[in-house]
């Protein structure tokens, strides 16, 4: 079947460079972040791939070049098969992918009711004439994510900050997307109020079918909800892995090191074992596998050439010394 999403060795560059005059001055050339280079999944229908890595590895890059706010510098992204800038092109075709951000004051209007919030993307779309019908569906739409109907006449400010999460998912909800983009929605909120937006974006999936790309820094967070995990390190993929098998079966140092790092919530709350060691810039990003400064396993190979994702399992790992075998726990 065709995977809902597919992205093909895409890469996003940022050209950063300083002032010409500055340059000129400082005798330096251009500067280009890689801020995305060179990413392979797919994503099939009904189900949830999520990317992790630390700041700055290229997560909202990724998110935002998979809904077209972002063209590639390098690569393909095709949406149920079709190049996503013909895609984007197609008012109906863009109905069908919605994005889901972690701040959800920011991206509410403070001054719109509500149920104007929810039924922006309806109108814009022109999904439903006429304002009666539009707010019959805006009620059913707030009832979905656990909300009362009678929600739709306040304002943003009045609700909590899970509430302000679920009128985001509802507004998402309104195109009746079939694919949702979800850049930390969980991240500004306390633990239990995380775990309540995650169930009920669980649920969602399961009642209409939803195919997620989920995002976030968190892997406790992700265990919860993806079917596949992909691990990103500066700007690539370094593991991609069924759920459980990244849990049981960590291959890659980095991935290894991030499972270290998490916290032991019964215990301190705090990350028992930071992974060592600042992240390079993805300006200048180191030789070889760009991980290899960090990497208790690196050795001269590591240093000279950067690994290609190969099959480990059920799993498919960018490592030179998973390929040479010398990776085993
Ligand atoms: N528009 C831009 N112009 C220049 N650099 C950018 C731009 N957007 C992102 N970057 C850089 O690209 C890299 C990846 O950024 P991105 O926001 O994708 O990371 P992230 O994994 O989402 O991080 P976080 O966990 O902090 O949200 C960073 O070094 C960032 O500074
Ligand atoms: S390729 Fe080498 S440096 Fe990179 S993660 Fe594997 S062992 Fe470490
Ligand atoms: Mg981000």
């Amino acid at each position: 079947m065709t995977p809902m999403l597919e992205t093909q060795d895409v890469a996003r560059h940022f050209d950063v460079s300083r002032p010409l005059i500055q340059r000129l001055l400082a005798r330096e050339g251009r500067r280009t972040l890689r801020a995305v280079d060179g990413v392979s999944f797919a994503i099939p229908k009904g189900s949830t791939l999520s990317l992790v890595g630390e700041s700055g590895c290229g997560k909202s890059t990724v998110a935002r070049l998979v809904v077209g706010l972002y063209p590639p510098t390098r690569g393909r992204v095709l949406f149920d098969g079709q190049d996503l800038a013909a895609a984007r092109a197609d008012r109906r075709q863009r109905s069908r992918m919605q994005m889901i951000f972690q701040d959800p004051y920011a991206s509410l209007n403070p001054r719109w009711r509500v149920a104007d919030i929810i039924a922006e993307p309806i109108r814009a779309f022109g999904l439903i004439e006429g304002r009666a019908a539009q707010m019959e569906r805006v009620g059913e739409l707030l009832t979905q994510v656990g909300l009362s109907p009678l929600d739709g006449q306040k304002y943003p400010h009045e609700f909590s900050g899970g509430q302000r999460q679920r009128i985001s998912i509802a507004r998402a909800l309104s195109s009746n997307p079939e694919f949702l983009v979800c850049d930390e929605p969980t991240s500004a909120l306390d633990v239990s109020v995380q775990a309540q937006i995650l169930n009920l974006m669980k649920e969602l999936q399961a009642r209409l079918g939803l195919t997620y790309l989920f995002i976030s820094h968190n892997l406790a967070v992700v265990r919860q909800v993806s079917d596949r995990i992909g691990v990103m390190y500066l700007g690539r993929l370094v593991e991609l892995a069924p759920a459980e098998t990244l849990f049981t079966t960590p291959r890659h140092p980095y991935t290894r090191a991030l499972m270290e790092a998490i916290p032991d919530l019964e215990m301190t709350g705090r990350a028992r074992t930071p992974v060592g060691g600042e992240v390079p810039s993805p300006i200048s990003p180191p030789s070889g596998c760009a991980f290899h400064p960090r990497c208790p396993l690196a050795n001269a190979r590591c240093k000279a050439e950067a690994p290609r994702m190969l099959p480990a399992g059920e799993a498919q790992v960018a490592c030179h010394a998973v390929e040479e075998g010398r990776a085993a726990a």
